[in-house]
């Protein structure tokens, strides 16, 4: 069986540093490996428009930032495909026909689902496009026959649910789907990196991101302002690491070199914790340290970011040429499934 990667993001707004740790720079790294035979990478604007269709243009507007980032953290067009989902359009008419084999209840079931129409607080007014999403979702997946999905845990029920139509297809029409995996990262704390007010996760609407176009003094301001341990209230006092976003930033970014370079008294990063705990260690001191760990992760990325920039043009062609190879294979995917449900009339 063929190694097919695919992932994509809901052009909401810039992506955050969250983002990058749950999954750019697994797929970054994913990619410079080599080791598949299709990789693709899309832009979710179809779903977005999901829970933003009044507000079409931040949705518009943030299509363009995100390949931004797409491209500033490293990923090559050059061996992945990079795509706009709405144009696509086999996905809406696979997503119709999949929808037959889900129910109402299911749908509500969904956790992520159930807490976003929580969050959103759509009441008993919940529109049918939102609720429907994870099916569109699973269209997405199956039309360019994902086999590896690399995602945050927070996707894991998208692709249950994904693996489930799959299922339910083959069984009614014939083998005809590709089971997708889900694939989340191996450090436990990438997989929901906390907000810097120290809530339970990185949101645009919660404002406490750090973004990877943040400039150096942006960055500077929200670490030096973050959230640790509210009983940590003198250097001598005993501290929390665990429960604390600065040392989960830490974990999730800090090598033995960045000590080596930055904070030469202590070897890595379990040092620096465990004199945290013990007391004598100050939240400012700290934060430095991790100011100057992020600083080194996006500075590469800032100026990528700048080249782009500078030429929109081309990053506009990325975009067209990747939709087109991107529609070539899912159109034949939609033929194949048309042919197992017995409505390919003139074929
Ligand atoms: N739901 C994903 C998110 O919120 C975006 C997404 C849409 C996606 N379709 C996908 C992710 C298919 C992986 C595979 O970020």
């Amino acid at each position: 069986m063929k190694k097919i990667i695919l992932t994509g993001d809901r052009p909401t707004g810039n992506l955050h540093l969250g983002h990058y740790v749950g999954s750019l720079k697994n797929r970054v790294k994913l990619q410079d490996e080599g080791e598949f035979d299709e990789m693709y990478v899309f832009i979710a604007d179809t779903q977005a428009l999901t829970d933003n269709f009044n507000n079409p243009k931040k949705v518009r507007d943030s299509v363009l930032g995100v390949v931004l980032d797409y491209l500033s953290v490293g990923l090559d067009p050059s061996k992945v495909t990079i795509f706009i989902q709405s144009m696509i359009s086999a996905l809406p008419e696979l997503t119709m026909y999949y929808m037959n084999l889900v129910t109402l209840a299911r749908l509500e079931r969904n956790p992520t689902v159930k807490s976003e129409i929580k969050q959103k607080e759509f009441g008993s007014s919940i529109p049918v496009g939102f609720l429907n999403y994870p099916i569109s979702q699973t269209a997405d997946i199956t039309a360019f026959d994902a086999t590896i999905v690399p995602v945050g845990d927070d996707q894991l029920p998208m692709l249950e649910q994904a693996r489930e139509i799959v299922r339910s297809f083959n069984n009614i029409y014939g083998e005809t789907l590709v089971e997708p995996k889900a694939m989340i990262p191996d450090n436990e704390v990438c997989r929901r990196l906390p907000g810097t007010d120290g809530k339970a996760k990185m949101s645009k609407s919660l404002g406490n991101c750090i973004y990877l176009k943040d400039d150096s003094e942006t960055v500077k301001k929200k670490v030096m302002s973050m959230y640790t341990d509210p009983n940590h209230l003198r250097v001598e006092d005993p501290g929390n690491t665990k429960d604390n976003p600065v040392f989960i930033y830490l974990e999730a970014l800090s090598t033995d070199e960045h000590f080596k370079k930055y904070l030469p008294e202590y070897k890595n990063l379990d040092e620096l914790k465990s004199h945290y705990e013990k007391g004598g260690l100050g939240d400012v001191k700290v934060k430095r340290f991790l100011y100057d760990v992020i600083e080194d992760t996006l500075r590469p990325i800032r100026e990528k970011r700048k080249y782009y920039e500078e030429n929109v043009d081309l990053v506009y062609n990325i975009l067209k040429e990747g939709s087109k190879k991107a529609n070539e294979k899912a159109n034949s995917t939609l033929k194949r499934v048309k042919k197992a449900m017995l409505i390919d009339y003139f074929d």
